[in-house]
């Protein structure tokens, strides 16, 4: 039987043999009394990689967004972020049931929100208002296409925010696409921002794991909420192992992952009734509209499936592809060719 080509994101990802080589030979000791040494050894690396104070390791994405998220607030404050924002959106309502926070709500252009549009939001001290107590940005902005955060944009955002005195936070589950698409270093995105996450199980292939920076006030902050979370792991450099295996073997090879995605995208486009929505796409995200396909997306999955392809639907109308470490570009062609294949189209 062949195998199946996962494009249904990046997360699905299997340790290769060396991270799992790594994870074998891993130090380990009970993080929660600070002991493990590798732990240890990856925050402490991650936190001068950053050029921050300290960083902290946590179990997903989710948790660093919502432990970051109880750092910086407290319970009727308010949050300016973008309307598709993961930590508003797929959040399962974490943002208003654990942080107990509100959101002010900004319509970005492929997720990207503009400094004026931040300024505006800003609450002035009046009885009425909720304080405005943080700005959050997503970079690469998942919903918005895998889009690139533009360096000036953002610092235009950081301006606004000393201005203010509102601290900033970077959800960069995805900080590596980002840095590696616009040849931009990590500690420069990190110098915009009071704080920032970043994700090693998504394209950075680990199988489980995230990690905050900030000031070492911020950062012992969140590691009270991460114990409040239940994100307090014991021998957990077997994962801090993967970790550091990933920054040291998985960041410039991103760079695949982006031309496997152009050039799924690329060939998407010339299918009849398909639509790319973040056209041109900036990482390793596809997103592409298929109903003037007469086909909803659901079908789409399922018919794919029966070819050895998975992809998944975001709603009825459009679907997401993305590309990662265990999608090779031979691959890429024969998921181009389930997608021909499906639409009948010949194509090129
Ligand atoms: C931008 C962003 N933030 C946070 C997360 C959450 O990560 P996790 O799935 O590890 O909880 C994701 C996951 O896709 C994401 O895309």
């Amino acid at each position: 039987m062949t195998r199946m080509i996962d494009l249904r994101s990046d997360t699905v990802t299997k340790p290769s043999p060396g991270m799992r080589q790594a994870i074998f030979n891993a130090e380990v000791g009970d993080d929660v009394h600070g002991e493990d040494p590798t732990v240890n050894r990856l925050q402490e690396r991650v936190a001068a990689m950053l050029g921050k104070e300290a960083s902290l390791f946590v179990p997903s994405g989710t948790m660093a967004n919502q432990v970051a998220l109880l750092a910086h607030t407290r319970h009727g404050d308010e949050v300016i972020l973008e309307r598709g924002s993961h930590l508003f959106y797929y959040e399962a309502g974490g943002l208003a049931a654990v942080a107990g926070v509100q959101p002010f709500l900004l319509d970005g252009r492929r997720g990207i929100i503009e400094a004026e549009q931040v300024e505006q939001s800003i609450r002035f001290a009046d009885v009425h208002l909720p304080p405005t107590r943080l700005i959050w940005i997503e970079n690469t902005h998942n919903r918005g296409g895998g889009t690139v955060f533009p360096l000036e944009k953002l610092r235009a955002i950081r301006s606004v925010s000393l201005n203010y005195s509102i601290p900033l936070h970077m959800d960069g589950a995805r900080l590596f696409n980002a840095c590696v698409a616009a040849d931009v270093p990590p500690e420069e995105y990190s110098r915009q921002v009071d704080s920032l996450n970043f994700c090693f199980s998504k394209g950075l292939g680990a199988p489980v794991g995230s990690i905050i920076a900030g000031s070492a006030e911020f950062i012992t902050r969140a590691h009270r909420y991460r114990k409040m979370l239940g994100g307090g792991m014991r021998q957990v450099g077997i994962l801090a192992a993967a970790a550091l295996y990933a920054l040291d073997h998985n960041i410039e090879r991103l760079a695949e992952d982006h031309k496997n995605a152009k050039r799924l995208a690329g060939a998407l486009a010339e299918l009849d009734g398909v639509k790319v929505v973040n056209d041109p796409v900036e990482t390793n995200l596809v997103y592409f509209d298929v109903s003037r396909t007469g086909m909803n997306t659901l079908e789409l999955k399922s018919e794919s499936a029966e070819r050895g392809l998975l992809v998944d639907p975001i709603s009825f109308t459009t679907m997401r592809a993305v590309t990662h470490l265990d999608v090779s570009a031979d691959d890429i062609e024969r998921a181009i060719e389930v997608f021909r294949t499906i639409f009948k189209r010949p194509g090129k």
